[in-house]
């Protein structure tokens, strides 16, 4: 990696190299996969923090795992603009799938320590221990924790290798007693805002560098179990004999991608499924796979979740099969905060650029952080939309200008009062 020296304005250059830095910290040696509570996540934190202390900030990691940085403004103790994204990855990810965000946020606050400028408000970066979910099915978990939204049963959830959240937090040196600690209270923190990849195609279509975001969809998230009957692959014949649970699943998979594929804007996946007891020669007597259904409008998403488990149970009955379902996450749309978006889209035209409003398809951790305060999004043009992929990539001028807007977002930064419920 050639070393990029910091400089008064943040550099895309640098912002990159950082990013490809931490990228070194995975658990697979030709790519990137940094799980939740995995020693590599723990080095990676660890690198963090010392960027975070370099440029002035008081930094710590919180009683989730999650880095927290915090530089104060004119006043010590005042409430914080939050920033930040996510340090954990998908398996076999890209490496600016959340790191961007934490890495640009960090340089942006260089910049203002090297100038030796306080604001009115103090800045806390977060670097979240898990937004995926990778490891536990249960996702957003770090800033669930901040948001006080976290629920203690996810304690009791257990990874592919039956290591229980409980006792992957207390092997990694955390208390899980002492999770409320994390929680951040609402007169703490005036906003959210995190910049990110897009994740997909419509900024590099336009020929846009950044992109302000409207809303993060909704998403409802499923385990879907399914059972027959185990026999010998040989010996029953096909037909009615046969209750294989996996021929059920398939044909539930290719329900999800009509009946997904027939409403705009909605979008349904089975990332992944897996039989029991799994052998060559045996009908598989279990399937399981999970489901992710998303859209804009939490009506339509809530519509098709319905007609979905409605044909699974009918397919399930005509091939006398038994069918259970388990709720991994129940997220509403998320929309960001309209003032937050008008001084986002003021940073952004403030450098030229053709201001663009978009929603996220991808989930973030503003869906959590909602629960605790307003949210804003600033998306970073990626290379041909990709992400969740090693291909995942940015252009340094691309970053470069996410950062510049970052930056002046954050100088001319005016809390807003939010609007009382009502
Ligand atoms: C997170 O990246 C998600 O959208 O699933
Ligand atoms: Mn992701
Ligand atoms: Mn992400």
């Amino acid at each position: 990696m050639t070393t990029i020296m910091p400089s008064i304005e943040p550099s895309g250059e640098r912002i990159v190299a950082l990013c490809d830095k931490l990228a070194l910290h995975s658990s697979q040696p030709d790519g990137l996969t940094r799980i939740f509570l995995s020693p590599e996540q723990a080095a990676a934190s660890q690198l963090v923090l010392g960027w975070m202390r370099d440029v002035g900030m008081h930094a710590r990691i919180d009683a989730i795992g999650n880095v927290v940085g915090r530089y104060e403004g004119i006043e010590t103790g005042a409430p914080c603009l939050m920033l930040g994204s996510h340090l954990d990855s998908v398996r076999d990810a890209g490496k600016y799938d959340g790191p961007l965000g934490v890495v640009t946020a960090i340089e942006c606050v260089r910049a203002l320590h090297a100038r030796r400028q306080r604001l009115e408000f103090a800045i806390e970066i977060y670097g979240f221990a898990d937004e995926e979910g990778v490891r536990f099915g249960a996702t957003l978990l770090g800033s669930r924790a901040v948001a006080g939204t976290f629920r203690p049963a996810n304690l009791e959830a257990r990874d592919g290798g039956g290591i229980t959240m409980r006792q992957a937090m207390e092997n990694a040196g955390l208390d899980p007693d002492q999770l409320p600690a994390a929680t951040r209270r609402r007169d703490e923190v005036l906003a959210y805002v995190e910049l990110h990849i897009e994740q997909g195609p419509v900024l590099e279509a336009e020929g846009l560098p950044l992109g302000v975001v409207t809303a993060i969809n909704g998403q409802s998230r499923y385990r879907i179990e399914i059972a027959g009957m185990a026999g010998h692959a040989g010996t029953v014949p096909m037909g009615s004999m046969r209750r294989d649970a996996l021929a059920g699943a398939a044909e539930c998979v290719l329900a999800v991608e009509r009946i997904c594929g027939a409403v705009p804007e909605l979008v349904g996946t089975v990332g992944s499924i897996e039989t029991l007891p799994g052998a060559v020669n045996v009908i598989p007597g279990r399937a399981r796979f999970t489901l992710d259904v998303r859209s804009p409008h939490d009506d339509t998403r809530r519509r098709a979740v319905g007609e979905l488990l409605a044909t699974f149970a009918s397919i399930c009955e005509q091939r006398h099969l038994s069918l259970s379902h388990h709720v991994m996450l129940e997220s509403r749309v998320a929309q960001c905060a309209p003032w937050l978006m008008t001084q986002l889209e003021a940073a952004v035209a403030a450098d030229g650029i053709a201001v663009r409003r978009l929603p996220s398809g991808a989930g973030h951790d503003g869906m959590a952080m909602i629960d605790v305060t307003d949210i804003g999004m600033l998306f970073v043009r990626c290379k041909g939309g990709i992400s969740h992929h090693p291909a995942e990539s940015v252009t340094a001028a691309d970053v470069a200008a996410g950062a510049r807007a970052l930056l002046r977002f954050i100088e001319n930064f005016r809390p807003v009062a939010a609007e009382p419920a009502t």
